[in-house]
């Protein structure tokens, strides 16, 4: 967890010179009275979103502690059979405060759908677009005005230049259809994410799609992602592992032997 402005880097709460003293002074203020720092000094690194629209899941999920966010998409909102809105909604009851909601349509239509979105659901919206020309125009429009907005289908380095430069919040890379067509999902991840290095560009986040187990999850971080999007399945697998379950079964006989023991 890095200390800095919580959110966009190029928005920052007050001058540079406070935001650095701050940045420096908190964390040793923090280490040396052991207190927690103020919640909006943070900077969250390595968030994990999930990927369904399905809320009984995100419950699920939300109930962990360790989910930051939900992306949704027109098929993932037709398989859960439901007003997308009902569901928007039902999430940002939840506690949720980042929801990427996809628009469609032409460019004036997806603007107007990402704008009136955004109005209703406020802060908790992230407008999804496709990285097409009229996307690109749309995220250019809605960031200007301070709406976060997640660019989608993202399959090369190139799309993720010009997402970022029309002001994305977050590029999306399918990791999974990459590797589906024989390409590097992952690789995709590191080259875009050398090429923000690169250039200094911290402003837009990688938001790693299309993420279909768990080894991915771990290398789509390592590789410079800043956040991974699963399947509630996903992420729930994370938590497994075989040494985990003999080393906890091992100490469970050990203990109740000492319970034994000590009677
Ligand atoms: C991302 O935002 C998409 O909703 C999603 O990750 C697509 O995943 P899929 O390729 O498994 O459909």
């Amino acid at each position: 967890m890095v200390l800095l402005p919580r959110g966009r880097t190029d928005q920052p709460i007050g001058s540079q010179a406070t935001t650095y003293l701050l940045s420096v002074v908190m964390p040793v203020v923090c280490w040396y009275t052991g207190i927690q720092p103020p919640s909006f000094f943070y900077y969250e690194t390595m968030k994990i979103f999930l990927d369904t629209a399905d809320t009984q899941l995100i419950q699920d999920g939300y109930n962990t502690g360790l989910i930051d966010g939900i992306t949704t998409n027109p098929t993932l909102i037709m398989k859960s059979g439901r007003d997308p809105e009902e569901v928007y909604q039902e999430l940002i009851d939840m506690g949720l405060t980042d929801v990427s909601m996809e628009v469609v349509g032409n460019r004036k239509e997806m603007y107007e759908e990402g704008l009136r979105l955004s109005k209703k659901f406020g802060k908790n919206a992230t407008i999804k677009v496709p990285c097409t020309p009229d996307g690109l125009a749309v995220c250019k429009e809605l960031s200007r005005q301070l709406v976060r907005v997640n660019v989608t289908l993202i399959f090369s380095v190139t799309q993720a230049i010009l997402s970022a430069k029309a002001g994305a919040t977050y590029v999306s890379p399918f990791v999974g259809r990459v590797d589906d067509n024989s390409f590097g999902g992952l690789c995709l991840i590191k080259d875009i994410a050398n090429t923000y290095a690169k250039q200094n560009w911290k402003r837009t986040e990688i938001l790693a799609a299309s993420i279909r187990n768990v080894r991915d999850v771990g290398r789509a971080f390592e590789y410079g992602a800043n956040i991974c999007t699963l399947p509630p399945a996903v992420f729930n697998k994370m938590y497994n592992h075989i040494l985990t379950d003999k080393g906890l079964q091992l100490f469970d006989e050990d203990w109740k032997k000492t319970q034994e023991l000590i009677k």
